[in-house]
């Protein structure tokens, strides 16, 4: 099915009905990777510009934090799913899917899981938390991050792992039991790994991509359920893109029969220059030297922005100008117009890759 969202935002081409009885630009458009964005729980409920943007162009919305610990279980046994059905029923009703982000990360945990002490205890939370919530949305998320960020920092891994409580009690096992556990709650699920960081020519990047890879190949030799893995993409712009090491790092996920989605594209913004227009041309330069390696090597299931508009997105948060200028990292700009961004998203999501 083609909805009327991808007509209006797809190639432009007239709907010309062939002889044949064939919608030829609808059949063009059915192979258009969808273009999804995390939804801001706020702007859902008091602005109608944002609302009718995510409708203009969306296919997929993420809750953005809606589905974390944090905000789901503020004591132990009371679960609060009203932001995330909210999402839910809104792409319902726009006939878009939704993605769950995320059953497993380290951070965004409430206190009272601090009280954690023991392996029997770590593993009877995570069993009841995947248990209730994959339940809760099984044949309607379709797509889950079940482990979100597992990959740390040199000075802080243990096997190459983040720490969290999860790590802490059970060991690297947590994420097979993750797996295990969503898979056997929604069989139907395509269950992701989802990193940051890994894309960049820096210091940080080739490491976390070779332990990446180094956990993904060790899941799916031991036959864990893990059917793809997602690039968030929060480019630092600071840095250029590895793309010979994308374009690797692609093919070998595809190489594996998994799937690659980009899951949190933003561009970081915070050291480009303070014109508009300058800054605006480098965001959409790096998600195309971002994409273009990717789209080499494999089509992915997904284009996921973390956010849709400069208006509402996290960047300020750890990455404000010094200038005191407002971030641009996202593809359309504070008054819903489109950037340079949004035609990159666009002519990528319209081709027919691989
Ligand atoms: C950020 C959200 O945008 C914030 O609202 C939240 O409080 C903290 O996290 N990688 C992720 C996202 O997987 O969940 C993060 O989102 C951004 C980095």
């Amino acid at each position: 099915m083609v909805s009327r969202r991808q007509v209006i935002v797809g190639s432009g081409a007239a709907l010309a009905v062939g002889k044949s009885g064939i919608n030829h630009a609808e059949s063009a458009l059915i192979r258009r990777v969808p273009y999804g964005a995390c939804v801001n729980r706020v702007a859902l409920e008091k602005d109608v510009d944002y609302r009718a943007a995510l409708k203009a162009y969306c296919q997929q919305l993420t809750p953005e934090g809606g589905l974390f610990w944090d905000g789901l279980r503020p004591a132990r046994d009371q679960f609060d799913f009203s932001f995330a059905d909210a999402v839910l029923d809104f792409a319902e009703a726009n006939r878009m899917t939704m993605r769950g982000h995320a059953l497993v990360w380290y951070a965004a945990m409430p206190g009272w899981t601090k009280e954690i002490s023991s392996a029997a205890e770590a593993e009877r939370e995570l069993a009841t938390h995947i248990e209730r919530v994959v339940a809760r949305y099984r044949g309607k998320i379709k797509t889950w991050h079940v482990v979100n960020e597992p990959i740390g920092d040199p000075e802080d891994t243990v096997a190459d792992l983040r720490p969290s409580v999860w790590l802490r009690y059970l060991g690297p096992k947590y994420i097979d039991l993750a797996f295990r556990l969503a898979h056997q709650i929604d069989p139907s699920a395509e269950l992701l790994l989802n990193e940051y960081d890994i894309e960049s020519v820096n210091d940080i990047s080739p490491p976390r991509r070779q332990a990446l890879l180094r956990l993904i190949r060790d899941l799916v030799s031991r036959g864990v359920p893990l059917h793809g893995v997602g690039m968030q993409g929060h480019i630092r712009g600071k840095d250029p893109i590895d793309g010979n090491g994308v374009y690797r790092f692609a093919s070998d996920v595809r190489s594996m029969g998994l799937s690659l989605h980009v899951t949190e594209l933003d561009v970081i913004d915070d050291t480009f220059p303070a014109s508009v227009i300058e800054r605006d041309a480098m965001v959409a330069e790096r998600a195309r030297d971002f994409l273009t390696p990717i789209f080499a090597a494999a089509r992915p299931s997904v284009i996921a922005t973390w956010g849709i508009t400069d208006r509402y997105t996290w960047v300020p948060t750890w990455f404000k100008r010094r200038d005191g200028l407002p971030n641009r990292p996202l593809p359309l700009d504070a008054t819903y117009r489109p950037k340079p961004l949004w035609q990159v998203i666009d002519y990528f999501c319209q081709r027919n890759a691989a």
